[in-house]
This record gives structure tokens, sequence and C-alpha cells, in this order.
């Protein structure tokens, strides 16, 4: 059976969801994520959303700390609207019911944080819970809403795309690629169900989980960026994955970060003997950009042999930092580190895409009917090094423009033309005995991608990654077809393509810029880099 709706929204973090809201208004939205709604990256989030409201601010300030953490490769005209928008689209969540940490009475007396690479403090915070105050804002409006349906457990397995011919005289000019929709893995009943849609969004995070070390959750594996690709979308800049500096290093925490603005308020990085080190890496020392912070914390590790670094924010007020950080004071209390007497063990982890799927300003791609919007997106404004807190921006101001793009491309189509859409075949598929082949490939991509498509990368790890990863495609692919499609399967599938297309992308980028460190090439060079990196499969 084929599922219809005018707009088909994979993801529920801020960039679904804030698109969601704005196309139900227009249309029916069916929404589907493969777990639960709040299951997101989003919901972690706990620095903010960096936007101009503060009087020692201006638009002009912001654009220029975007452009120099960007470091050469953001689009110009990206950041200076993206920065623009920004302070409307916090009204908006405002208005929806956000409520931010606030320094006065006035509307817009928001509290701002300060983080690396920003001239000023601009970021709007709640306090280090950020992103759940925003998906919880966002998830009681959308399931108040009568337009859209939400389903969980749901995983997209492949977009659905056809090609159309257009015809100048009797000569074929062009063949268009156009996306109708996706094929879904309903998790509670095993089986395939296909979605025709008039505009398919894709909002499914990062791919962090790509690496062993990750401040993100499981979900993070890339799903929108490895659909986009095998349907024959570009992806753009995949090289430039950020590490955030700060995680925290424990045995039993599993990707938990400590927010940057834990240092915008005054936390020092210190050596196991408690002596400052960033001084010799930045005279912007602990708040300089987030790629030389990671690098310097590698570097140290690697010529001490320590397992981590620490973060000592113990000199700040003790009734301060627990009600400017009650989660991650909390959190690290369960692990037995009291952060106001003691510094807090840190080691840098993967965190954040700059890289994606590439868009026009609209957040469309270059398939028809289809857009990306949030981490999964590369729409030019991170470049290659994401500003602190401009992601989630990023996600509300592309969901708006993607929401009217979008909403004026589904009136352009012609319902009158039916797509003949093949229901998925799973008719010669068996159950799989072999679930190692799953949890081993799973372990081998995420350890091989830590060890050699790291902070410090080098050609000859790169081409030791790429003979490894090509053959675990090749297995996973001859497995694939075989065995019914399980979710463990379908991330697996798309956590080894994002790898792949990493390491591919790594290797055709021969200079060190931003967050793509080569020993081989440590300079920057303009003369034959100062572009994007763009793949695209041949279909
Ligand atoms: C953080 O709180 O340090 C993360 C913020 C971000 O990644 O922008």
């Amino acid at each position: 059976m084929i599922k219809k709706t005018d707009f088909l929204v994979i993801g529920t973090g801020i960039a679904g969801l804030s698109y969601a809201l704005k196309a139900a208004e227009f249309g029916k939205v069916t929404i589907i994520t493969k777990k639960q709604i709040k299951k997101t990256n989003t919901a972690l989030a706990q620095g903010g959303v960096a936007a101009v409201f503060g009087p020692m601010d201006s638009f002009d300030l912001h654009i220029k700390d975007t452009l120099a953490s960007g470091d050469g490769l953001c689009n110009k005209e990206v950041v200076a609207m993206v920065v623009k928008d920004g302070p409307e689209r916090i009204r908006e969540l405002v208005r929806l019911g956000a409520a931010f940490n606030k320094a006065g009475d006035g509307e817009e007396d928001f509290s701002l944080g300060q983080e690396g690479g920003h001239s000023a403090k601009r970021i709007v915070y709640a306090h280090d819970l950020t992103g759940k105050e925003i998906e919880d804002t966002l998830v009681r409006n959308v399931e108040a809403h009568r337009n859209i349906t939400v389903l969980e457990d749901y995983i997209a397995v492949n977009l659905i795309t056809f090609s159309s011919s257009i015809r100048s005289g009797l000569l074929v000019t062009q063949h268009e690629n156009i996306c109708c929709g996706a094929y879904v893995l309903n998790n509670q009943t095993g089986t395939i169900e296909t979605f025709y849609s008039g505009i398919t969004l894709l909002a499914t995070g990062g791919a962090s989980k790509v690496y062993l070390y990750t401040s993100n959750p499981d979900i993070a594996t890339g799903d929108g960026i490895a659909m986009a690709y095998r349907a024959g979308a570009s992806v753009a800049n995949l090289e430039f994955v950020q590490f955030h500096p700060t995680c925290l290093f424990h045995p039993e925490a599993k990707n938990f970060l400590i927010s940057e603005a834990v240092r915008g308020e005054g936390a020092v990085l210190v050596d196991s003997k408690g002596r400052r080190f960033m001084d010799k890496y930045s005279p912007d020392k602990e708040l300089a950009c987030r790629d030389v912070v990671a690098r310097a914390i590698d570097s140290e590790l690697k010529k001490t042999g320590a397992d981590s670094v620490f973060l000592d924010i113990t000199h700040k007020d003790p009734g301060f930092v627990k009600n400017r950080f009650p989660n991650i004071y909390s959190k690290c209390l369960e692990y037995g580190i009291d952060m106001t007497k003691e510094p807090i063990p840190v080691v840098p982890a993967a965190h954040y895409m700059c890289g994606g799927v590439a868009t026009d300003l609209n957040g469309k791609t270059d398939i028809h009917r289809l857009y990306a919007v949030g981490e999964t997106a590369c729409t030019g404004l991170h470049g290659a090094n994401r500003l602190a807190s401009n992601s989630l921006l990023e996600a509300l101001v592309y969901s708006h423009r993607a929401y009217h793009a979008s909403v004026e491309e589904f009136k352009t189509i012609s319902h009158k033309i039916t797509v003949s859409l093949d229901l998925w075949d799973a008719t010669s598929t068996t159950d799989s005995d072999e679930a190692i082949v799953v949890s081993h490939n799973w372990d081998e991509i995420r350890r091989l991608m830590w060890n050699y498509v790291g902070i410090v990368r080098s050609d000859k790890r790169l081409q030791r990654a790429l003979r490894r990863i090509v053959n675990i495609n090749e297995e996973i692919n001859e497995y694939y077809w075989d065995f019914k499609v399980t979710s463990d399967l379908i991330e697996l599938r798309n956590l080894a393509t994002v790898a792949e297309l990493i390491i591919r992308s790594a290797l055709m980028r021969k200079e060190s810029r931003g967050l793509h460190y080569n020993i081989g090439y440590p300079e920057k060079d303009d003369m034959n880099y100062l572009k994007h990196t763009i793949l695209k499969k041949n279909l």
C-alpha cells in the first residue's frame, strides 16, 4: 500500500519540527523518526543559539566571527542572510513558548553566553539544556497540530526518485532527477512501507557516530546524507568534521559533553599537574576556535601520553556554577566528580559535520522536490569550521526558508502526472542469522575512522582507511540484498557510506584548513583549494 502525504519530513530535531509546523499551515505533513520523537541530537544541545541581541554586538561582528571560523570557505551571502534572520527566528521560538534565560524584564533582555570564536556575548540559552527547551517546545506545538502526523519507530531506507526528460522539439535536452518520497521500514511490523510525497525534507542530523568517540547519541548515523548521495544528490565538504574539545572522560560516561559555555564562563584547561597550556597555542587561549582547542588537546595528549586533560572552573562561586550548569553539574556528580571542587577530565570527540547534502539558499538539493536542513545539509554557512552555536541558528533559518521555497515548488507539481511507484520487493530475502556481521563492521568502521581519519590526518592513513572501507562497503552490500532489512543494517549501511565519503573528501583536499589537518600538507593552499569538495554519484 502506498501512503500519500504533501510533505514528508524525515527527522524530529529542531530543523524537521520547525519546518513541519510551518508546512502544516499549507498541507498535510507526515513526520517519521527512527526512534521516539524527542530522541534527537537537538534535545542534547547544551550551549545555545547564536544571535545578535547584545548591546555591544552587531550583525557585522557576528558575520566577521563566522567567516573567520570558516577559514575562507563560508559562502558570504549565506552568512549574512543567516546572521540577519537569526533574531526573528528566536522571537518565533519565544512565541511558541520557549523560555530562555533572561538578564532583565524586557522581552529581549536575554542573558547572553560567550563561546569560543565569538567576539561578543551572543549565545541565547536555557541554562545548559537549551536543546531540550527548544525540542520540548516544538514537540508540544507539533503534537497539537491537526495537520501533522508523527510516526515513531519508522526508519527511512531509501529515497524514491524518478527521472523526467525535458524535451525541446525532438531533442531530449535534460534528464531531471525528482524525489517523490521514501521507502520506510516500520520497525514495529518489520515491513517496508512506500511513502509518496510532494516534498521530502531530510532533517536527519549528522553522522558523528561514524567515530569511536563522539558527543552524539547512537542515532547520528548520517542517514540523510547517505540516502541523498545514493539518490544522486551532491554532497559537500565532508572532510570537515568538528571535534568538540571537551567531552567528559570517564569509563562509564558515553558521549557526555561539557559545554563550551563552561569555558565561556571562565573555566580553564589544565594538564594533570594543573598547568594551563592553551597560551602556547593561541592568544585567545581557551576561547580560541574549536579546531585550535581540539588540536591543542590532541597534541598535549600525544606529547604526555595522558588519557585526558582537565577543565577547571573551581575558582568560580559554587552557587553560580550549579545554577548556570545544573545538568552538567549533576551529571558529573553521578560519575563522582564535583565540578565546583575539582577539575573535570575531558577529551576531544567527534561532534558535528560541517559538510552534508549540498543545498542552495533555500535548503533545496540538486534533486527536485528534495530539501535538506540542519546538520544533514551543507549550506555554505560553516565553511571549514562551524562557529559555536551557529548550528541551531542555521537549522531555524533554513527550515523557514525551505518552507517558503518548498511550498512554492509544491504548487507547481502536476498531480495529473501519476508516477508508478514500485513497492519494496522483499520476496527473496530471509532473516539473517549473522548479526555478528553488523556488529563487527559497525565497530571496525568507528575504530578505523578514529585512528586513521581523526583530528590529525595523513595521506598514508587516509589511503589505508579507504582500502578498508571499500571492502567493508562491498561486504555490507552483499549482505544487504540477501537478508531482511533491519534498522541496524540500514544504519550500518548509511554509516559505512558516509565514512567512505568522508575519507574520499579528505583525500581530495591536499592542504590544511579549518577542521581538516593533514600533516603532509600543513599549510593552507588558497591557490588550489579555496573551494568546496563536492562528491556526486554517477547514476
Ligand atoms: C557546546 O555547548 O559546547 C556545544 C555548542 C555547539 O556545538 O555549538
